[in-house]
């Protein structure tokens, strides 16, 4: 039964759209989104995206065969357990190891798993010391923007990209004539940083660009910013600045906090690094969506605020993600049709605020960095006032007054600021903080090709140990009876009732990200896209 909470979902989104109480607007938009996901899970359809971001499906956990199955990986990882080795990822289920499923953003447990992608920093020149005047009337840092103030635009926006689908989904703004805004996440959901070169990534950022979208920053791995210290918040903004200024020479002066979540520390940073702080007033939830048999469900909250509404007298700020597919494939189709059919533009946040372009970006610094520079790291406290005196840590995060020094985890402060040993915490060339630890300052040469080298991308998991196609083998891998696949259990999923793909874990899955050829799904056990 649909209609009690499309009924439901759309007068959340209209009470989004009116609630002036900006203060009191963060845990309310969460809220909602919590109220929706649980509708959808009573209703016997559990959500597979109850957050804001795609989820890695499959959960690293000991019994799951595992990526990859060296000894060294089979250790608990997590609070009050500690970190994994140097290099190793803590899986959101608290397993080291390597690999997609354990060191996507933004699942893996980046204060104890060094090689999360969340601590791995882009290659780039620093922009850490870039001028960032305030430039215009439009508000920066504190409480953020959730309005267009120009009657008639429509700022359609999509966060968590780039992803597959995003060039597509220019093509799609591109035949409407629609400008939109991307708010941009550097390295989510395994897909690797967006400048590296040998992505699809550059050059969709470039053509977003070119096409007139506006290019804005969803942080750098999308973490729940309430859980970040202040210098790895900090991070989070720079490193995404890094990369995209990488790519493009420049740097937006406009970002999204992922999950809407920027409490006051994380509102000063913001400040101080100079940036615009946008939420939104109409968000169908096609991230909550994301199957043909539910997308209606986002169509019809975007009805309820657009049909008859009248463009002299409304603007609206509105949300989407182009990670999913039913959102590119589907949904903005309707809303494109709709948004014209009654007689609104589709512009940027940027125009629907009524601030010139030329406030949208800084110039970055030029060059590829990684080589030259040992000061790449953020060491400027931007936030509260210098602490007085140093407390030794208690979680294994350092930084900010709360030393390594004596701690059971390591005496080197990493540059993402988390203690450890080996040359990833304590070399000065890797980002070692002095002031939080010991650091050895006889750093061995880096190699400066390594950050560019995502081994989602590039390596993927190795084939199935067959040596003949298993379809083309008289007696083929049985279907699977038990959701297990892949070349341990001699089991495909083609004809399964699990899904039709064979995750990389070895799960039969019709979840997108699982069926994803370039993240390992197993085509010789199942379909793969
Ligand atoms: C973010 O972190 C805070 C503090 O740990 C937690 O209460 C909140 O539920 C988290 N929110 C999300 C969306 O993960
Ligand atoms: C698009 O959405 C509609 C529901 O609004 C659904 O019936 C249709 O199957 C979807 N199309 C595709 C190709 O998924």
């Amino acid at each position: 039964m649909k209609l009690p909470s499309t009924i439901l979902a759309a007068s959340l989104a209209v009470a989004f759209a009116h609630d002036s109480n900006h203060d009191q607007h963060i845990p309310k938009l969460v809220g909602g989104r919590r109220l929706l996901a649980g509708l959808e899970s009573r209703g016997g359809r559990a959500s597979p995206h109850q957050r804001d971001t795609a989820k890695v499906p499959q959960f690293a956990t000991k019994d799951d065969g595992g990526l990859q199955s060296r000894a060294d990986q089979d250790t608990k990882c997590g609070p009050g357990v500690g970190s994994c080795a140097s290099d190793l990822c803590c899986s959101a289920e608290g397993w080291c190891g390597t690999g997609t499923i354990y060191c996507a953003a933004p699942d893996c447990q980046m204060n104890y798993g060094p090689g999360c992608d969340a601590n791995k920093k882009p290659s780039g020149a620093d922009t850490s010391d870039v001028a960032r005047p305030k430039l215009g009337s439009v508000l920066y840092g504190g409480a953020g923007i959730y309005d267009c103030v120009k009657k008639g635009d429509i700022a359609l926006t999509f966060d968590d990209g780039p992803y597959i689908y995003t060039a597509d989904l220019l093509d799609k703004l591109k035949s409407y004539g629609a400008k939109a805004t991307f708010f941009i996440t550097g390295n989510n959901n395994g897909k690797g940083m967006i400048n590296n070169p040998s992505s699809i990534y550059p050059a969709v950022l470039k053509r977003m660009h070119a096409e007139g979208h506006q290019i804005a920053s969803h942080t750098w791995s999308h973490q729940n910013a309430s859980q970040l210290t202040n210098t790895q918040y900090t991070n989070q903004m720079v490193w995404n600045e890094i990369a995209l200024n990488s790519v493009l020479g420049f740097f937006p002066t406009y970002m999204r906090p992922p999950y809407s979540i920027c409490e006051k520390n994380c509102q000063t940073i913001l400040s101080n690094l100079g940036y615009h702080v946008i939420y939104f007033d109409l968000d169908t939830a096609g991230y909550l969506n994301d199957d043909a048999s539910m997308i209606q469900t986002s169509k019809d909250i975007w009805d309820e605020a657009i049909d008859g509404s009248d463009p002299a007298k409304k603007s609206f700020l509105q949300i989407e993600h182009d990670i999913h597919y039913q959102t590119v494939y589907n949904l903005t189709d309707y809303i494109l049709t709709s948004l014209f059919a009654n007689g609104y533009r589709a512009v940027t946040v940027g125009e629907c605020l009524g601030d010139p372009s030329s406030n949208w970006y800084r110039t970055g610094p030029k060059g590829s960095g990684g080589t030259t520079s040992t000061t790449t790291i953020i060491t400027k406290t931007t936030t509260s006032a210098a602490p007085t005196r140093t407390a030794v840590s208690t979680d294994g995060t350092c930084g900010n007054g709360v030393t390594c020094a004596g701690t059971r985890w390591g005496s080197c402060c990493s540059a993402s600021g988390l203690c450890g040993v080996g040359s990833e915490y304590c070399s000065v060339s890797k980002g070692c903080q002095p002031a939080w630890g010991t650091c050895d300052g006889t750093a061995t040469s880096t190699k400066t090709s390594t950050l560019y080298k995502d081994p989602k991308l590039t390596s993927p998991p190795p084939p199935p140990a067959t040596t003949t196609k298993p379809t083309s083998t008289p007696t083929g891998p049985a279907v699977s009876q038990d959701g297990a696949c892949g070349p341990d259990v001699g089991q495909t999923c083609s004809g399964s009732s699990f899904g039709t793909c064979c995750s990389p874990a070895g799960k039969c899955s019709s979840n997108t990200i699982s069926c994803l050829a370039i993240l390992g799904c197993q085509k010789d056990y199942g379909s793969c896209i």
